[in-house]
């Protein structure tokens, strides 16, 4: 059987520098943070073409669609692997589940960032500890952390997947801000007042911080 002390790093013959060089910027992480519904999707999205029309190479991983391919649940997995192989590598909600998503999301984004692209991730990621897992991880200045800050009321009264009504009938376990906690960024590069200003200000407050602290021109 293999042994992961065999595994060994491989050195780029492009290196990251020169990729940016290239661009024409830099390649970072900025990572959304918030409650569901509070805007992550929408910003992410809005930043992203935003940049796109800058000719700046971005990309978005966004959470429903991550957790339809490399972090599918047990279910989606058990068609297709079977149930013992669906138990092994599907990842649902729980909260060992949920850093197990964050941490490859993270490794994910690295590579992103690394092959010089403005990578947006959305994703509640709820705990702080997993967050910060991620940014010990990269570089210094390559994880950019954004808090979408909109009270719950808020997002609740939003609530475009009918989850927080799903949540407070008991139909739907675990769910973050009603009976899993969400811990706000403590030292954020950037917080988003999502409750007051339209998504179109504050994806053009992440253009501005982009353009502030040097990764795009
Ligand atoms: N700044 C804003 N002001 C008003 N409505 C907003 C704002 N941002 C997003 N919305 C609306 O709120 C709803 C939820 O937004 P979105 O899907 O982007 O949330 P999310 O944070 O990605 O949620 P989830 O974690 O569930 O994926 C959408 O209907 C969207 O149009
Ligand atoms: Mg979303």
């Amino acid at each position: 059987m293999a042994n992961d002390t065999n595994v060994h790093w491989h050195e780029h013959s492009v290196s990251r520098s020169e990729r940016e060089e290239l661009n024409g910027h830099k390649g970072c992480v900025i990572w959304f943070t918030g409650l569901s519904a509070c805007g992550k999707s929408t910003v992410s999205n809005l930043v992203d073409h935003k940049l796109h029309k800058r000719g700046i190479r971005s990309y978005v991983l966004d959470g429903d669609n991550v957790r339809h391919g490399l972090n599918a649940g047990p279910g989606m997995l058990k068609e297709r692997h079977g149930e013992e192989y669906a138990k092994r590598f599907g990842l649902g909600f729980s909260a060992q589940d949920r850093e197990e998503n964050i941490r490859r999301i993270g490794a994910v984004a690295k590579l992103f960032a690394e092959a010089g692209t403005v990578t947006l991730t959305a994703f509640i990621s709820p705990y702080r500890r997993d967050r910060d897992a991620v940014r010990a991880s990269m570089g210094e200045g390559d994880f950019i952390e954004i808090f979408v800050d909109a009270p719950i009321e808020i997002c609740e009264a939003r609530d475009p997947k009918g989850l927080y009504k799903k949540a407070r009938a008991g139909e739907l376990k675990g769910f973050t801000g009603i009976d899993d906690p969400y811990e706000a960024p403590a030292k954020p590069e950037l917080v988003l007042d999502a409750g007051k200003k339209d998504a179109e200000t504050l994806a053009d407050e992440v253009i501005a911080y982009l353009v502030k602290s040097g990764k795009i021109k």
